[in-house]
């Protein structure tokens, strides 16, 4: 409307006869009731033309941020003190046993908190792609395999990896107890001067690291606004959302079947699967995936069903107390949420794809015969790649099609990405 009236304006301006002032008011009013056509349309239905089960399924990707309670394992989960402290320790390459690198060597604020590699490096090359920290808190697995079920244990784990941070219980507990500012750091954060025992000093590091890490969460995104548009009936505000990445959306979330997997607020059902990706390590050897990773984490100290949980209800430990070492958890890894996605190129457990176009080819053109399945053989498991019942199928996507659900994903982006700012809150020697 406001384009028209200008146009009647120039009109106006044009010729000053009245005939013609005439026609523009008639033309204004013709196209005002065109204007109003679509709202007429939304009354019965939506233009965009989403039947019901598309907005039941647009709708359960959000809200976001969502909404998330402090963690019951840690007692030290939203005390801002040990943020800070925390903080502190995330970017401090004392914490390693060379004093060269931090966990920001690989977690690199500027990079979505991932390193853009394909394998993360820090003392060594390890055989992972170096996830981002955004968003860990929703997590309840934590590594690809899911060795961890908490994030106090998985922010422990580098620092006693030879090839991340080489350090050692001792190193890290003499250091923090050594360090009058550090020793201050932990007595503001846990309220007592720091464990005698070096373990316990070194798990309530690893629970400080959490409390960070929990305030890491991604921004809003265009889909974000779309999702509350269509939830709010707002028709208007809807259209906005660029054609090609609704058209993309609507590909992820129908025939592509990729929200069977990739759903929720984070894009991630949080659970594991196979999809085909290889196996061999550039090491050596083969990545078990979730396999080893439950054998891991059930041999681990460190797991909700340890004396490390403060959670004395063990309530947290339900999910860990249930798992199943069936065979079919061989080379399945964990499916990754899917916020920010294209700002952490290359993709998979391994960094094998490098770009997002590759990534949605991967699932067109999936070959089934690289999938798993286990097999026993005198007593000893073993996978072997053979098609095994899947969700997935080669999906076939025209180029086209790639190119929508690409621009869908990018959609994932948070809209204006706050520069990371150390907090001034750097721990002061006061205690
Ligand atoms: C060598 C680079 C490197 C360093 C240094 C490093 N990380 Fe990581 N981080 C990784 C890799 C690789 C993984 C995936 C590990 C796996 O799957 O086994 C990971 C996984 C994680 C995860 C789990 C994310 C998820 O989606 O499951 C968290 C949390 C994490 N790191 C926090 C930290 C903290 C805290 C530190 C410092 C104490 C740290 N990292 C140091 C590379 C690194
Ligand atoms: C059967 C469950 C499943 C389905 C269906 C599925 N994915 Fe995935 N997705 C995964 C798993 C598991 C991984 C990680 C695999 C690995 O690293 O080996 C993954 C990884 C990804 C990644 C890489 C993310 C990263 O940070 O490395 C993207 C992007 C992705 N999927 C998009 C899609 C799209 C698009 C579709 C639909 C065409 C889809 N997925 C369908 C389970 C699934």
């Amino acid at each position: 409307m406001a384009d028209f009236r200008r146009f009647g304006r120039i009109i106006q301006g044009c010729s000053a006869t009245l005939t013609m002032r005439l026609y523009a008011l008639i033309a204004a009013g013709f196209f005002a009731l065109l204007a109003a056509l679509p709202l007429a349309a939304v009354a019965q239905g939506n233009p965009l033309g989403l039947n019901a089960e598309e907005i039941r399924l647009i709708l359960r990707h959000g809200p976001w941020p969502a909404p998330w309670a402090t963690d019951a394992s840690n007692r030290v989960s939203g005390k801002p003190a040990a943020i800070a402290f925390g903080e502190q320790l995330f970017f401090e390459p004392r914490l390693s046993g060379t004093g060269t690198v931090s966990c920001a060597t690989c977690h690199v604020p500027e990079r979505n908190w991932a390193d853009g590699r394909k394998l993360g490096v820090a003392l060594g090359e390890g055989d992972r792609n170096t996830p981002t920290v955004l968003n860990v808190r929703y997590h309840r697995w934590f590594g690809w395999d899911g060795a961890q079920d908490n994030l106090w244990a998985q922010s422990v784990r580098p620092l006693l990896d030879a090839k991340e941070m080489g350090a050692s219980e001792r190193h890290v507990a003499r250091w923090v107890r050594g360090d009058t500012a550090l020793a201050c750091g932990y007595r503001q954060a846990f309220g007592q001067a720091p464990a005698t025992d070096d373990e316990t000093l070194m798990i309530d590091l690893g629970k400080a690291l959490a409390a960070f890490q929990e305030t890491l969460v991604t921004g809003r995104t265009l889909f974000d606004d779309f999702r509350d548009a269509v939830a709010r009936n707002d028709w208007k505000a809807a259209a906005a959302y660029p054609a090609t990445a609704l058209r993309g959306a609507r590909i992820f979330m129908g025939k592509g079947n990729c929200s069977l997997c990739h759903f929720g607020p984070q894009f991630s059902n949080g659970e594991f699967h196979e999809i085909g990706i290889p196996i061999v390590r550039k090491s050596g050897g083969i990545d078990w995936g979730r396999y080893q990773g439950i054998k891991l984490l059930r041999a681990s100290r460190f797991n909700l069903l340890g004396t490390y949980n403060d959670d004395k209800t063990q309530a947290t430990a339900q999910f860990t107390r249930h798992i199943d070492l069936a065979p079919q958890t061989f080379e399945q890894f964990k499916v990754p949420g899917l916020r920010n996605v294209a700002l952490t190129a290359p993709y998979m457990h391994n960094g094998h794809l490098a770009t997002l176009r590759d990534v949605v080819r991967h699932y067109s053109e999936i070959d089934l015969t690289q999938l798993h399945q286990a097999h026993i053989y005198a007593g000893d498991v073993y996978a072997q790649a053979v098609p095994t019942d899947s969700v997935l199928q080669p999906l076939k996507l025209r180029d086209a099609e790639i190119d929508d659900v690409v621009a869908f994903l990018e959609t994932l982006n948070e809209r204006a990405p706050k520069r990371f700012q150390r907090s001034a809150k750097v721990i002061k020697n006061k205690c």
